[in-house]
């Protein structure tokens, strides 16, 4: 695992009229997914391709597991971090195996059977069974099939360091959830720090422990994908963030934010009614209260102490909290 620091890093390209990234000051913690978001244009590749070096800041620093990667040679750097882009370029006469182990044999010191192990592990890792597809040409693939195969190159030598850019842009609808659910799953396994460019907010809820907002080349804001729900820093983020989505609000708002009650006496009638944790989320207690047709759900921890108690009407009044904040900060710019 690793952790990656930017210290006011800048990047101005040659005649641009503002720098295309600008200041940008944040650290993701090991083991961690980051997802960077904004519009078009905000600057999010060229903050990515920094890490790596395929791009040269204008000023400031990186630091990777504390050492500045602008001190280090840019090839051994690229082998220490993974990179996987929306196109991601496998070699046409070269099999799936083959495509793979260039990266592993790049990196060096690998015996010719533990390179032979290591990508039969990787295509399992990426839901590719080895016996079928080891032996298949790029051009034998589909597009999801492809993107597998540069992930798991992207993996080959066990990078700490995940750098991905939009890499399920280019996929159907199916084949981009069953991706996420895979990322999701190897992260569960392998756990690495990622840095993670889509345009897509669904996808950012869903896959990120904290969400970048870039907006012209600075970070708005950095935060779980429930601080930018709830406590959005403007009405931009508050926009992009889907402060107005009561089905994103519903998925992702914990239950903790829409008590009903702060003390823990229930209301008469309520003395049975079923239970839920606090950090079970307004969609899961909404549907938990019409399959039951209970009044209220006792909100409780594991160890059985009360925190309160959830109803329909607290639900609602919970989002709207969150969506009067987004008017506010709209009527505040005004
Ligand atoms: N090689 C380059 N030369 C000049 N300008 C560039 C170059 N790459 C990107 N830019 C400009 O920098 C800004 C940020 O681009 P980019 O990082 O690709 O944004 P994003 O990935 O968020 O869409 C844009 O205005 C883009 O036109
Ligand atoms: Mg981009």
């Amino acid at each position: 695992m690793s952790k990656i620091a930017f210290r006011d890093i800048t990047k101005r390209f040659p005649g641009a009229r503002r720098p295309a990234v600008d200041s940008v000051t944040f650290a993701v913690p090991e083991g961690s997914t980051c997802m960077l978001v904004g519009t078009s244009g905000a600057g999010k590749t060229t903050l990515l391709r920094m890490v790596n070096r395929l791009i040269e800041p204008t000023s400031g620093e990186i630091i990777i597991d504390g050492k500045n990667v602008l001190t280090e040679n840019p090839i051994e750097l690229r082998r220490r971090i993974g990179y996987v882009i929306q196109q991601i370029g496998l070699f046409p006469h070269m099999n799936v195996a083959e495509n793979i182990r260039v990266t592993a044999e790049v990196a060096g010191g690998w015996t010719q059977r533990r390179l032979d192990v290591r990508v039969d592990e990787l295509l399992e890792l990426v839901g590719l069974p080895p016996v079928e597809y080891r032996r298949r040409f790029p051009r034998e693939l589909s597009g999801g099939q492809q993107q597998r195969v540069g992930l798991a190159r992207a993996l080959a030598t066990d990078p700490a360091l995940l750098l991905m850019d939009e890499p399920f842009g280019a996929l159907d609808d199916i084949t981009r959830t069953r991706m996420q659910d895979e990322l999701l799953q190897i992260q569960r396994n392998v756990r690495k720090t990622i840095l993670f460019v889509t345009h897509d907010m669904d996808e950012a809820f869903k896959l990120g422990d904290l969400i970048a907002v870039l907006d012209e080349g600075k970070v708005a804001q950095l935060g779980s994908p429930v601080d930018l729900l709830t406590n959005p820093a403007n009405e931009f983020v508050a926009r992009l963030a889907g402060a107005d989505n009561v089905m994103r609000q519903l998925e992702f708002l914990p239950v903790s934010g829409a008590l009903d009650r702060e003390q823990t006496v229930p209301f008469p009638g309520w003395e049975n009614v079923p239970e839920c944790a606090p950090n079970a989320s307004l969609l899961t207690a909404m549907l938990k209260l019409l399959e039951t047709n209970a009044p209220a759900l006792s909100v409780q921890t594991g160890n059985d102490s009360r925190v309160g108690y959830i109803t329909l009407a607290s639900i609602t009044s919970g989002i709207t909290k969150t969506r009067n904040k987004e008017r506010q900060l709209a009527s505040e710019r005004a």
